[in-house]
């Protein structure tokens, strides 16, 4: 937080470092916020999971296609760090899987374990 406030002082000759500044610390609260509330976590993870069109094979609930497994209750039979896993790379746990390896940042595989593991 020291090196954050030193970066506000010296960058405030303009709006580029105000702006700049202001990302940093959003960044650091959106982070933040996803790594200790895990509400925040399964809220984000919901997101991930429509922008990046895991809706396209599954469904939860009403919602999605009914191509593949239906998530709905899938927080009841894997834990968190199997999403982990079966996110970063399926076919490692499953050799015949069909689901396709989807590019997903650390992050994007944080939060959408996260909310999977809330779906029981
Ligand atoms: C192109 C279709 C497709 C897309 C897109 C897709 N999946 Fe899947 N997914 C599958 C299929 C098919 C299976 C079943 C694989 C199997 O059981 O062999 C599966 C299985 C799963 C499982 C269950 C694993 C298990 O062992 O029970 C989870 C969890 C899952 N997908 C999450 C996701 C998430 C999260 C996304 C979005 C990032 C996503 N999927 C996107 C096709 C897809």
């Amino acid at each position: 937080m020291q090196i954050l406030a030193r970066m506000i002082r010296t960058n405030d000759s303009g709006l580029g470092g105000t702006v700049a500044a202001g990302i940093v610390l959003a960044a650091l609260l959106v982070t933040g916020c996803a790594a200790h509330d895990p509400d925040a976590a399964v809220a984000r993870g919901g997101q991930v999971f429509r922008d990046q069109g895991c809706y396209g094979c599954h469904t939860v609930g009403a919602t999605g296609t009914p191509i593949a497994t239906d998530l709905t209750r899938i927080g009841a039979k894997h834990d968190e760090a199997y999403f982990v896993q079966w996110l970063r790379d399926p076919s490692q746990q499953k050799p015949h899987q069909h689901m396709p390896k989807i590019a997903l940042t650390d992050g994007e595989v944080r939060v959408l374990a996260a909310y999977l593991s809330s779906l029981r």
